[in-house]
């Protein structure tokens, strides 16, 4: 018998099957925007062949669904080896004998086929891999988080635009430059979220000095001058490893932009248009962040600073699971999900602020924090090594709070993101922070 009443069972199982159709959709849209030959070739040496992402998201759900929660046989055991991130390094994945667009399709269906009839006889017991559907929003997020990859991939490459979607709002609320968090504690991460992945686990508790955060991610206006003002060639802005990177990739401004005349472009999936001044500045490395930080005379703001401005509420002291609160993010809260294609400007989501008035946390860009990439308190990896604990240490710094690009299934309060501190072939951004003064601690 089913451990669970039937009834939040039968509930659980149409969510995930909800949240599987609508993610499989955007993969589906993704990759039947290009060619066949588009989807075996490499954009970048950065990236995988979009069809590659495509049969790796699909091996991934008959791991650990198929395979490992339903105990079924392996549909191609033959491949698993072609379509593991380990054994197949990026810049090698487009020699590899990859299945061809068609048969690769053909795969994720069977596997989802399989997925399908095993959640009609699933049971949600306390096995920690399926309590709470846990394996299969796991795999949601995962699809999700390669959706966001292919995304990238769309925006490295060249040729006619083949991705279209309405603009991001425009602002509607006028947003302070900076806000005051007081010092206290606060709880870091989550014990009790059931899709939240094991780095962003347990609950704990970080006691922060009073400090003061940006209201709103850097923009591209604030960003501008700081290249007109001969960021990039002062090495006084710069850390050593990055005044090194700086200089052997020849970084002069963001990725994708050019200049215009007496000003800026930005090309965006295909399309130039003049740098916008308001938006939030996006695809920068973490080195780049920092040196702008240092040139404002601020400091990126630590990961425990990023989250308590977005989780802390000061009337209760609890932590929210997001800026606004607990429920799940609608379109009014933030700019996720690719409804959009870039990032929306400062004030668009008044809805989706913090408590204590912070804007734009969640959305829009990833935002780079100064802190390496580490386990909580407490961390336990699960359900493998390889999704988080390879990557902690001082190679990996943290981002917090989702892009355009991100689905609301791959992002929360307690989502953690983390890259290497020169990519900026993704969505990346920040906002700056700094520590308050006497006058401001004391209130
Ligand atoms: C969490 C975005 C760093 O894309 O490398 C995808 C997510 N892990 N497949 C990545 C992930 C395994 C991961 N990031
Ligand atoms: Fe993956």
């Amino acid at each position: 018998m089913p451990t669970t009443d039937a009834p939040d069972d039968q509930r659980l199982r149409s969510r995930i099957v909800a949240e599987l159709t609508r993610t499989r959709d955007r993969t589906v849209a993704l990759t039947e925007a290009v060619d066949d030959a588009d989807l075996v070739r490499q954009h970048s040496a950065l990236m995988s062949p979009l069809v590659w992402d495509l049969a790796h998201v699909g091996n991934q759900e008959e791991l650990w669904l198929v395979r490992d929660v339903g105990g079924r046989e392996p549909l191609r055991h033959d491949i698993d080896d072609l379509y593991d991130a380990f054994k197949q390094p990026r810049r090698d994945r487009p020699a590899l004998p990859l299945l061809p667009p068609a048969e690769a399709r053909r795969y994720v269906a069977e596997v989802r086929d399989k997925v399908h009839d095993l959640l009609e006889q699933v049971r949600f017991t306390d096995r920690p891999l399926v309590a709470d559907g846990f394996a299969f929003g796991m795999i949601v997020q995962h699809e999700q988080q390669h959706d966001e990859t292919m995304l990238a991939t769309h925006q490295l490459r060249d040729g006619a635009p083949v991705l279209t979607a309405p603009p991001p709002p425009e602002p509607t609320a006028r947003v302070a430059d900076e806000v005051l968090v007081p010092a206290g504690p606060f709880t870091m991460g989550t014990s009790t979220d059931p899709w939240a992945l094991d780095n962003e686990r347990p609950a704990h508790t970080v006691e922060l000095p009073a400090y003061v955060i940006d209201a709103a991610p850097v923009t591209n206006g604030a960003y501008r001058a700081f290249v007109a003002d001969g960021g990039y060639d002062d090495p006084r802005w710069w850390t050593e490893a990055g005044w090194r990177h700086r200089t052997e990739a020849g970084l002069a401004a963001p990725l994708h932009w050019r200049r215009d005349g007496d000003g800026w472009a930005y090309r965006r999936f295909g399309r130039w248009s003049a740098v916008r001044d308001d938006e939030p500045v996006v695809h920068v490395g973490f080195h780049e962040a920092r040196a702008y930080a240092t040139w404002a005379g601020r400091r990126l703001p630590t990961e425990a600073e990023w989250e308590k401005a977005a989780r802390f509420d000061p009337v209760t002291g609890r932590s929210r699971r997001y800026p606004w609160g607990d429920e799940d993010p609608g379109p009014e809260h933030a700019n996720l999900g690719q409804r959009h294609l870039w990032p929306a400007p400062v004030g668009a989501y008044p809805a989706g602020a913090s408590p204590l008035g912070v804007h734009q946390l969640i959305g829009d860009v990833w935002e780079w924090t100064s802190s390496p990439f580490r386990g909580h308190p407490g961390f336990a990896a699960f359900p493998y090594r390889e999704y988080s604990q390879v990557f902690f240490g001082d190679d990996h710094r943290v981002l917090r709070g989702g892009s355009f690009g991100t689905d609301r299934a791959a992002c929360r309060g307690t989502f953690r993101n983390w890259d290497y501190p020169i990519r900026r072939q993704i969505f990346s951004g920040f906002r700056c922070a700094r520590d308050a003064t006497e006058a401001e601690a004391c209130g």
